[in-house]
């Protein structure tokens, strides 16, 4: 299933991603304008990507703000990116998750309503749709096929946004549908890294694994050393005040502090469960998943026209 293993198969989409950022890093043509929206609520990190040419557009991990002890959804934090579109006079044709969130509820069908494009994620989501339909015990109204997006992407597939090329990279081990976007000369590289200063995401989730995710991080840092990765997530370090973004995989293979150049498989693997261990669930991940897996929407209202949201208990 997976496309990020390390035998000696020829990685023809990652030969591919290499070339695009050779290319975009020569021709300024070929580079997408960027802004990225922090929500200190949740640690994440939304893009707007865009084509200074043409004005086509994509939003990556839109973020829909939830306020978990009153149940209650607001959509500050997506407007901002809205009123930024219209600005900059923006047209969307893509909203795309880099997979079904554990921490934050998507915008993207808000999004969406007010300003079009196609909702896309990675095909694996399928998957994660059956493990966590089966934990939610949701009915048969829900469909495991995921046909609750528009697109769906798969390892290699690639898209034009106006000038710019898109190739997507399936890079899964956070969960099974993890994928990165490489828009010219940027990859926007979901919950695999983090910043050099605090390494990289957990791998403990249902569907998740370290072994996994180590492949896909270096699958990523095989791009050349100036891929200008973007992060879905920073939560700081110890000694940084700042949140922070953005970074190379030049920065990334000499400095990370999981898995720089130099870590092996084994030594990753032992470090990433250890410190699984002791990490608390996300305070989001049961709205969030159950939400996410449906492409952002809440659960289908009971007769009382009121979405209800489940958790599990003790079964986690
Ligand atoms: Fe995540």
């Amino acid at each position: 299933m997976t496309h990020a293993n390390s035998s000696s198969r020829p990685d023809a989409a990652l030969a591919k991603a290499r070339e695009q950022v050779l290319a975009a890093s020569a021709d300024k043509r070929l580079r997408p304008s960027i802004a990225g929206f922090f929500d200190e609520a949740t640690n994440t990190v939304s893009y707007v990507i865009h084509d200074p040419a043409t004005s086509k557009a994509a939003i990556i991990d839109s973020v829909l703000d939830y306020d978990a002890a009153a149940g209650r959804t607001s959509q500050g934090s997506a407007d901002l990116m809205i009123e930024y579109v219209e600005k900059q006079g923006l047209e969307i044709e893509w909203l795309i998750e880099t997979h079904a969130h554990a921490d934050h509820l998507s915008a993207a069908p808000y999004i969406q309503e007010k300003l079009g494009g196609k909702l896309a994620i990675g095909r694996e989501i399928i998957r994660v749709q059956e493990v966590f339909g089966k934990l939610f015990n949701a009915g048969t109204d829900f469909e495991r096929d995921g046909s609750q997006f528009d697109h769906l992407f798969e390892d290699g597939e690639t898209l034009q946004l106006g000038e710019i090329q898109m190739i997507a990279l399936h890079v899964p081990g956070h969960t099974p549908a993890d994928y990165a976007f490489i828009f010219g000369d940027a990859a926007f590289v979901g919950d695999t890294i983090f910043m050099p200063d605090f390494g990289t995401a957990r791998a403990d989730f249902p569907g998740g694994d370290a072994r996994q995710l180590y492949r896909s991080i270096r699958r990523l840092l095989a791009l050349p050393e100036e891929t200008r990765l973007f992060l879905c997530h920073d939560y700081k370090a110890p000694g940084r005040d700042e949140y922070a973004w953005e970074t190379t995989v030049g920065q990334q293979k000499r400095e990370n502090v999981h898995v720089k150049d130099g870590t092996s498989e084994d030594e990753f693997v032992e470090m990433r469960t250890a410190r699984d261990s002791t990490l608390a669930m996300p305070q989001l991940i049961m709205p969030s998943v159950q939400v996410n897996i449906r492409g952002g929407r809440l659960p289908e209202p009971e007769e009382n026209g009121v979405s209800y949201i489940k958790i599990p208990v003790n079964a986690v």
